[in-house]
């Protein structure tokens, strides 16, 4: 496309006016084969962020980005495609938990995730702490891996929607990731590239989400759901709660041994288990495999059988991974500094400030700040209480895990005002704040 014609494109997005179907694909190829520069996609970017987009632009969008890469088509399975999406939280290994339970259930589970950047950690730096396990699957491997295993837990590869890749980098770096059309583009695009027929979305919403209101996740959930249903996949969304860490761990290792440990059927924390059994339910549901309370509770025998430990391990093995941590996890080293925080006065731990236990994580080595960073796989926090319990001053209630003195020191000094602990024991009676299938909530 010649010059001039791009520059007209991003003046009428500028102006809030409409680009045809024809005009956003010549922009986005173009720009995925290298003729439209980063300057250009970031001020484009920068105006849709500003003046939005229409849902048919929307769609444009997503049908562009799968366009540019391979979609994935599955034939003669004898079960369900399914998959979870998170939209990123703070000690979020639910995908992980919930995946080996979809597979016992009969569904193949083509899981194509992230890494963490920001204060929402990923779920393949979490996998990249099992020693040996490769992320980097190739389209070939994907394709022979899920017949056989059942899962699969890679990275998007070069073919999967390539156009997103490029634009989300692009994105993380000029502020102009939350944008509901963005946002929906960009996850189905992947979502579609899978071949699904089934798909649930976690969205995650409150101070340490980036749908940090209701109004912004319910738009979200609105456009998600159109696109994905007129894509074929049956969706199913629900808003989560996003204010305090999930679970009792934050960082990659912490929360894979979190994960292996809930697998074999053990966790007293309630809320935990209802959201991921709740979001397993909903995508069998979706795929006629419900209703959703016999779905789950299919997959809360599943769950207390300790099943799920089996299918773990023969994923992380089919992937070079080292299944022997899986059944013995306790052969993982600890990270070499260690320090408790006791509680500051008597009363109830109610809660702590994902943001800012997201944000200390990056401090201790737990995540990243920029796309290039390495992590330190076992760097992170364990909450030696549960969300409710009473704690009494100077009892232990978080041990904080890192390699460098001076991070963990500055992490300890302003770590007790990041938890909430209060005379009146006040806390969610479940995660799932609402529950989105195509009505208006
Ligand atoms: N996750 C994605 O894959 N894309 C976004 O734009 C936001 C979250």
């Amino acid at each position: 496309m010649i010059m001039h014609t791009i520059i007209d494109l991003i003046e009428k997005k500028q102006q809030g006016k409409e680009l045809t179907r024809n005009e956003l694909r010549d922009f986005v190829l173009g720009y995925h084969r290298g003729e439209v520069p980063d300057y250009q996609m970031a001020a484009f970017l920068m105006a849709v962020y500003f003046r939005g987009m229409t849902p048919e632009e929307t769609s444009a969008l997503l049908d562009t980005m799968v366009e540019s890469g391979v979609k994935l088509k599955w034939e003669g399975l004898n079960g369900p495609v399914v998959d979870k999406h998170s939209t990123g939280g703070v000690g979020d290994k639910i995908s992980l938990m919930l995946a080996p339970l979809l597979v016992a259930d009969g569904c193949y589970v083509p899981m194509i995730s992230g890494r963490g950047l920001g204060h929402t950690g990923g779920t393949l730096d979490k996998l990249d702490a099992i020693p040996g396990f490769r992320t980097r699957v190739s389209l070939e491997e994907i394709k022979s891996l899920l017949p056989r295993i059942g899962c699969v837990l890679a990275g998007q590869t070069a073919e999967l929607a390539p156009a997103d890749r490029k634009m989300y980098s692009l994105r993380d770096v000029t502020s102009t990731v939350r944008a509901v059309p963005l946002i929906t583009a960009s996850i189905l695009s992947k979502k579609c590239s899978e071949g699904l027929n089934g798909l649930v979305i976690d969205l995650k919403v409150g101070h340490g989400a980036f749908s940090d209101t209701k109004e912004f996740a319910e738009k979200l959930a609105q456009a998600l759901y159109e696109n994905a249903t007129r894509a074929d996949i049956s969706t199913r969304i629900l808003l989560t709660a996003m204010d305090t860490p999930i679970g009792r761990t934050i960082g990659n290792w912490l929360e894979t041994r979190e994960a292996i440990e809930w697998l074999h059927g053990r966790s007293d924390l309630i809320e935990v288990n209802e959201l991921t059994l709740s979001l397993g339910a909903e995508v069998l549901d979706a795929v006629g495999k419900g209703p959703f309370d016999a779905a789950y509770q299919r997959l809360e025998g599943y769950w207390k059988s300790g099943c799920g430990v089996e299918i773990f391990a023969k994923i992380v093995a089919a992937q070079g991974g080292d299944a022997d941590v899986i059944f013995h996890p306790e052969k993982m080293p600890n990270a070499p500094i260690i320090k408790t925080v006791t509680a500051s006065r008597d009363g109830y731990l109610n809660g702590a400030d994902a943001l800012w236990f997201g944000k200390a994580g990056v401090i201790l080595g737990a995540g990243r700040r920029v796309v290039s960073d390495s992590v330190d796989p076992l760097a992170g926090f364990v909450f030696l209480k549960a969300w409710g319990d009473f704690v009494k001053a100077g009892e232990p209630i978080v041990e904080v895990h890192g390699s460098n003195e001076t991070a963990v020191a500055d992490v300890i000094r302003d770590l007790p005002q990041s938890l909430t602990i209060e005379s009146e024991r006040k806390v969610l009676s479940s995660w799932v704040l609402a529950r989105h299938e195509g009505k208006s909530f």
